[in-house]
């Protein structure tokens, strides 16, 4: 019997979710199916007992359930655990297992396919939501020398920084919380773009120098063309721009690693999905 598999947001329509993991699937020739599933917003626990009773497998979370994921599952890993959300569920008999792939597929997007080393770097993580929570703990792994979480409501990188400081992966790092105000004067050699403001073609209010020579500016949102926040780097003379399509395509190949036991090329996938 095939193995089914979804993913569950809401909305999902543009989900590339099922692509990604068809093409994994075929390159490893597992036999699985993959699909979209649309949840109520008030109805996600309901929606993923029936798919649990149908059989399924495991499912991929997306917005705006992450942390229903994870305050629903039975067992949890360390990384969901940190960021309170999950991204990738398991199912063994009515047990639901939870993990959190985001961080991980961040930074094997950095590490691996931009070239860049996070050890010794000074990093700047704009945003201390949901997403830039997401990641804390893989980029703290990573070991930069210097990690300070920007946000436009300072209390929020505050206690995002403060959840840090119990980690062991932390003891390596710096790690800091302010507002953009507070930035002038400082320089960067990776600057992360966690905050949603891309999504209403917003900037936060960034000082004029901000990144260092040879800087990496990745974006975690991805669309057509330049992000506004890519744009803005692209003007500061960054030559090494990343939009967030490598990180969702590293995310999907740790969750089909977590389910399937392989772990599948992700270059002809990001290839496939730049053009089209
Ligand atoms: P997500 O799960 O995508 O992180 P979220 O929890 O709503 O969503 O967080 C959105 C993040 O983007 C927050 O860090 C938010 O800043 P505040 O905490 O001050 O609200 C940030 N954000 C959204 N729009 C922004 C903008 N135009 N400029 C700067 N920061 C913005």
């Amino acid at each position: 019997m095939t193995d089914q598999y979804v993913v569950i947001g809401n909305p999902v329509a543009h989900s590339q979710s099922p692509r990604i993991h068809a093409m994994f699937a075929a390159q490893t020739e597992q036999d699985i199916s993959y699909e979209k599933r649309l949840a109520p917003v008030d109805g996600f626990a309901e929606s993923v007992r029936a798919f649990i009773a149908e059989g399924g497998k495991g499912a991929n979370i997306t917005l705006p359930f992450k942390l229903e994921a994870y305050e629903l599952a039975d067992e949890v890993s360390e990384r969901a655990r940190h960021a309170r959300a999950a991204n990738t569920l398991s199912f063994s008999g009515k047990q639901v297992l939870a993990d959190n792939t985001d961080g991980i597929g961040l930074v094997r997007d950095i590490e691996l396919n931009l070239d860049f080393e996070l050890k010794d770097k000074r990093v700047l993580l704009m945003g201390a939501g949901g997403a830039a929570r997401g990641v804390l703990l893989p980029l703290l792994e990573a070991g930069p020398t210097r990690l300070t979480i920007a946000n436009r409501t300072v209390e929020r990188a505050i206690q995002l920084a403060q959840s840090a400081q119990h980690q062991p992966a932390a003891v390596r790092t710096d790690v800091s919380a302010c507002g953009f105000d507070d930035l002038s004067g400082q320089r960067f050699e990776l600057v992360i773009n966690a905050t949603s403001s891309s999504l209403s073609d917003e900037l936060p209010p960034l000082p004029d120098e901000l990144f260092a020579a040879e800087a990496l500016a990745y974006d975690m949102m991805y669309g057509k063309g330049l992000t506004s926040f890519l744009a803005y780097a692209e003007a500061k003379n960054v030559e090494r721009l990343a939009d967030g399509l490598g990180m969702l395509v590293e995310q999907a190949a740790e969750s089909f690693l977590i389910w399937r036991g392989v772990r599948p090329d992700t270059q002809p996938v990001m290839l496939a999905l730049r053009k089209s």
